[in-house]
């Protein structure tokens, strides 16, 4: 089918970094719930997606996968229906390899070869009326004769052709790049596979797994995995448009492990690089800063902004790194990550930012909604390991400034 998927990046939940493969229906339907009582569904998170562990270790006599009767005890069909009149979305997570991560049976050929379930599983999927599809990249066979991104990419082609054959609509998110990045800013495969994925899927994973929640884990391994996670991704922006995102992993605001400023800054960077959207906690014991930085509704607006431009670095010293978007209605949008581990003032030039001089902007403060006119600077107060964000709207600039024109982008 040709219908336009995820024109804006993906928003809901995965219960994943929260529940790992402790997760059932009970816990999926909680989850549901909270997203609606919560209002977070109403603003926009509403694909909830099962991750692995869902099924049983063999397929039937037909060869179709079986969802695991313990944990789902009513079947996958009614977890759909049940999302579907809560007016959520339904997603479920498989495998383009013989085996799934948590090594339950996958989508793709046998190691060693042999026939693919490809258009089985998506044909499954689409009966039980799924409308997005977490396609992981574990244990994938590569051929004798091909290298391993040709394989990566004859597997997600053909995910994508089965997907799209099924007839009804599901939405793909990829991960072959992320069994491709090497070392910090990943190597020249990396880059190949980034340069078709997005004709496979309409989001793709391309780096390291969000921290998943522990509570034995020194407090501060979850905010050094969300910035890990932004380190990858800032310098991805060339690859996002609308249908087709870069994706940092799971947001995990709220959750344990982030402190209210720390959750803020990965809504804010998050929001800022255009990213999906999809919580991975238990949503009904996120914190109450947490949430509010979840549900600000300006926060979304920027990550759902229609013009779909990841944004970009453009500067970055020791303690701060500020990042620009243009949107769509000809507005910037500018951050400023505060990583030092002390509150500190910043001072953003507008010229840094692309506007030309003389320019006012009439800078919103997205995070209380409070206005401001300046015509120099940006400033303020950011406390450590915080994110301010601005949305700029330039006024009586000496020349008009066409959308997207900001240095770096
Ligand atoms: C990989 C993925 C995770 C999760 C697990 C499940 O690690 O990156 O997001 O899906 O597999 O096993
Ligand atoms: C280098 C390049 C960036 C970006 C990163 C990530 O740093 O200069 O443009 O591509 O690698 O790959």
């Amino acid at each position: 089918s040709d219908t336009p998927l995820a024109l804006t990046p993906p928003m809901g939940w995965n219960n994943w970094a929260h529940y790992m493969c402790d997760i059932d229906e009970a816990k999926v339907v909680a989850n549901a719930e909270a997203l609606v009582s919560s209002g977070l569904a109403a603003k926009g998170y509403d694909t909830v997606t099962v991750d692995d562990c869902w099924m049983r270790r063999e397929r039937d006599a037909r060869g179709d996968l079986v969802a695991d009767p313990v944990k789902f005890p009513h079947g996958m069909a009614w977890l759909g229906e049940h999302l579907h009149a809560k007016g959520l979305k339904f997603g479920i997570y498989e495998d383009a390899g013989s085996l799934t991560c948590e090594r339950y049976p996958g989508s793709g050929a046998p190691e060693g070869g042999g026939p693919d379930h490809y258009a089985r599983d998506a044909r499954l999927f689409a009966s039980w009326n799924v409308d997005y599809v977490k396609m992981d990249g574990c244990n994938l066979w590569v051929p004798p004769g091909k290298t391993k991104e040709e394989a990566y990419r004859d597997a997600y082609n053909a995910v994508a052709r089965a997907l799209r054959d099924s007839g009804r609509p599901m939405v793909l998110s990829a991960s072959a790049p992320a069994y491709f990045q090497q070392g910090e800013w990943g190597g020249a495969d990396w880059h190949k596979v980034l340069d078709w994925v997005g004709e496979t899927g309409q989001l793709w994973r391309e780096g390291k797994d969000i921290k998943v929640y522990k509570a034995s884990a020194p407090r501060t391994s979850r905010w050094s995995s969300v910035l890990g996670n932004y380190g990858y991704n800032r310098w991805l922006g060339r690859y996002a448009a609308p249908g087709n995102w870069n994706d940092p992993d799971f947001l995990i605001a709220g959750a344990p492990g982030l402190t209210d400023a720390e959750s803020r800054s990965q809504v804010g960077l998050w929001a800022m690089m255009a990213a999906p959207f999809i919580l991975s906690s238990d949503v009904s014991a996120l914190s109450p800063g947490g949430l509010a930085a979840l549900g600000n509704t300006r926060l979304i607006a920027l990550d759902q902004d229609p013009l779909g431009r990841q944004g970009a670095v453009v500067s970055s010293s020791p303690a701060f790194e500020v990042l620009a978007r243009p949107l769509a209605n000809g507005d910037r949008a500018v951050a400023v990550l505060n990583r030092s581990g002390t509150d500190r003032d910043v001072s953003v030039p507008l010229a840094g930012i692309g506007l030309p001089a003389p320019c006012v902007v009439d800078a919103e403060d997205l995070w209380t909604g409070k206005r401001t006119e300046t015509g120099d600077a940006l400033t303020g107060r950011v406390a450590a390991h915080d994110t301010a964000v601005w949305r700029l709207t330039p006024r009586g600039c000496a020349e008009a400034v066409p959308t997207g024109q900001i240095n770096g982008l």
